[in-house]
């Protein structure tokens, strides 16, 4: 886990869950640049549970970087033990979790998403995602092997029909991230998903 405040992804056990609780673990899936992981952790703070970053996960598991794994082991392998990871914190506890870009690509672990917990989709125009992803392309490999651009334009042509698979979709582009962090917690207070905090 990064250093930051927020809590670990923690076990609740079978115990009903509390008030301002979730019911089932909120997974933030989208491409690369969609927030998924400053959304994340706002939405979690916000909801007062515990939040948790897949690519985190893998690179405490692995002792690498993902750059590294891509180059060491090949993308593959960085599957493989990505579905290890997300099975892993689906199970652990209810937070917030959000997926890698490719995660939800991967149909075992699509469908354990599915069973255990609730998909939200942060959809994005390419415009959104090629201003963001600018920053941090080092740590992406996948944007390493061309033009960020292009890349992320055939991107949305394979994996834009599997996302839409998630339970639901939110459209995020350059609004403030607390205004998406309300639409959230209201879609999730309406959909019955979080109780009401006492
Ligand atoms: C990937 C997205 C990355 C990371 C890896 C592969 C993808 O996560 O898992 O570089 O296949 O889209 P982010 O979406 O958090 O950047």
């Amino acid at each position: 886990m990064s250093t930051d405040s927020q809590p670990r992804f923690r076990v609740v056990g079978s115990d009903p869950a509390p008030p301002g609780r979730l019911l089932r673990p909120i997974v933030l899936v989208g491409l690369m640049g969609a927030g998924k992981t400053a959304v994340g952790r706002r939405l979690a703070a916000a909801l007062g549970v515990a939040f948790a970053d897949a690519d985190e996960a893998i690179v405490e598991a692995a002792g690498m970087s993902i750059p590294d794994i891509f180059e060491v082991y090949g993308e593959t392998a960085f599957r493989d033990l990505e579905r290890r990871v997300v099975v892993r914190l689906l199970d652990e506890a209810t937070g917030v979790l959000a997926l890698g870009g490719g995660a939800f690509i991967d149909p075992q672990t699509r469908a354990a998403v599915g069973e255990r917990g609730i998909s939200i989709w942060l959809k994005a125009e390419l415009e959104t995602l090629v201003a963001r992803v600018t920053r941090k392309r080092a740590v992406r490999p996948l944007l390493m092997q061309g033009e960020p651009r292009t890349i992320l334009a055939g991107l949305m042509e394979r994996r834009y029909p599997i996302y839409a698979e998630a339970d639901f979709t939110v459209l995020t582009g350059d609004q403030p991230l607390d205004e998406v962090v309300d639409r959230l917690t209201e879609l999730l207070q309406r959909e019955g998903l979080i109780r009401d905090v006492a």
